[in-house]
């Protein structure tokens, strides 16, 4: 679709007001200028207003054709004027994979909680603290998980990550996502994806914010197949937002800093870079709203697999083996009879990140405080705690509403590996295991219910 040009700003104004067009993987087409969009081809001997024509390719050219994304750019500069000489810079809290440290454990089960904001101020690359790795940057497999505490926006500075799509899961405050291809606004128990290679600022809408990501270093994210469930339900295409074009022609002294193969770079150039006046593809940023997620679930007794509650899943080189899924734990109804209704105990050979976004957690009434976070690495066993597991072996099954609840988990198929900040100055709990130590010994030999 083409975006409503009727309130266009003149050129050389920032459009910074957001506006969206819905789907998942669209061929979308916007422009923030009437005529800059070429019609009917991409690559014309000469643009309109004196626009380069650029492309941005996030897969291979030779991607099988449902899977190839790309889009094309009508800029103001070519992006070879966005960057320029570079010089590493370190940013000690930002770590890649793979990053295994001798002196850090990270067998076992973990729990935290929030990581509370520091004194000094920070903006999206300062403020980024990195609380697992997995797999390796180098060779696009793998996963990191991040907490981010953000309380400076981002001035004349830009950013773009060649390692690794972003997923963004807002806790607290809300963030303005200025990109090429458009502005997102974010708020707590939405999400965004901030693709690889693209170019951005993230700014504070208003006070403090802290939140969760998820790096992905592999393929990018997808919708989950459904299977019998259909065409309808779970996340639905028309509720991902994809923002439409927006513009600035900056002239202003401003640094771009590039993630590449785990280390930082930074140049500095006299403009800014978010300079895109019209474009079109499928290779663009979108959020989503995760209150629109609609769960699917037992209807008479047990319960599916927590994979029923997958909103987006990155594929590994292993067919129904995730590189990463993101799962959504919301509110929902409990109804399912002669059941044992909380997520039994097990042991997976994938590694569960959980993190807590809003209110109280089934399994875990006590101590998973919203902005905290737990991890349950490859082949630990885990689950409810005894508060959760005698309330629900006794509770009166009549159809239950599970309310004011928002919990997610990043699942990667690759063990998560500690940082020294997730080990050793986040707010690790020591006494996490104690959650399981009253659980008691029932058996003595004899049939029937204890
Ligand atoms: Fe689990």
């Amino acid at each position: 679709m083409t975006a409503d040009t009727s309130a266009l700003p003149t050129t050389g104004q920032p459009r910074t007001a957001s506006a969206y067009m819905p789907g998942f993987g669209n061929d979308f087409e916007t422009e923030a200028l009437p005529g800059a969009l070429p019609q009917g081809m991409n690559s014309p001997q000469k643009c309109a207003y004196g626009l380069y024509g650029e492309q941005l390719s996030g897969t291979a050219f030779t991607a099988p054709s449902h899977q190839n994304e790309r889009t094309w750019c009508y800029r103001i500069r070519p992006s070879v004027k966005h960057t320029g000489r570079f010089s590493r810079i370190d940013l000690p809290y930002w770590k890649s994979a793979p990053h295994v440290l001798a002196d850090v454990t990270s067998l076992g089960q973990y729990r935290w909680d929030p990581v509370p904001h520091a004194d000094a101020p920070l903006d999206w690359l300062t403020g980024m603290r990195t609380m697992t790795t997995a797999g390796d940057v180098n060779t696009q497999t793998g996963m990191a998980s991040h907490v981010y505490l953000v309380t400076q926006s981002m001035a004349d500075a830009y950013f773009y990550s060649a390692d690794s799509e972003l997923l963004v899961v807002p806790q607290e405050g809300r963030l303005r996502f200025c990109t090429e291809l458009g502005v997102i606004e974010l708020e707590p128990q939405e999400i965004a994806i901030i693709p690889r290679g693209l170019v951005y600022r993230v700014e504070l809408l208003d006070g403090p914010a802290r939140g969760f990501v998820c790096e992905n270093y592999g393929q990018k994210f997808d919708l989950p197949g459904r299977g019998p469930i259909g065409a309808n339900c779970m996340a639905n295409r028309r509720d991902f937002k994809t923002p439409v074009a927006a513009f600035e022609d900056r002239e202003t002294p401003s640094t771009v800093t590039v993630k590449w193969c785990g280390q930082f770079h930074r140049c500095e150039i006299g403009h800014s870079p978010l300079d895109v006046v019209a474009w079109h593809g499928n290779y663009a940023p979108v959020k989503y709203d995760l209150r629109t997620y609609c769960p699917v679930g037992a209807v008479l007794f047990d319960h599916p697999d927590p994979s029923i509650f997958t909103v987006l899943t990155a594929p590994s080189g292993v067919e129904g083996t995730a590189n990463i899924d993101f799962v959504l734990f919301r509110d929902r109804w409990m109804v399912a009879e002669n059941t044992f209704r909380p997520p039994w105990y097990h042991k997976n050979v994938m590694s569960e990140l959980m993190g807590n976004i809003h209110g109280q957690y089934d399994a875990k009434p006590q101590g998973f405080a919203p902005g905290g976070m737990s991890l349950h690495n490859m082949m630990l066993p885990h689950g409810p705690d005894r508060e959760a597991f005698e309330g629900a072996s006794n509770a009166d099954l009549a159809p239950h509403k599970l309310e004011d609840t928002m919990s997610f988990m990043f699942e990667t198929r690759f063990p998560q590996h500690l940082t020294e900040f997730a080990a050793h100055e986040a707010p690790l709990q020591d006494d996490y295991l104690d959650c399981w130590t009253s659980l008691e010994k029932k058996f003595d030999g004899t049939p029937g219910e204890k």
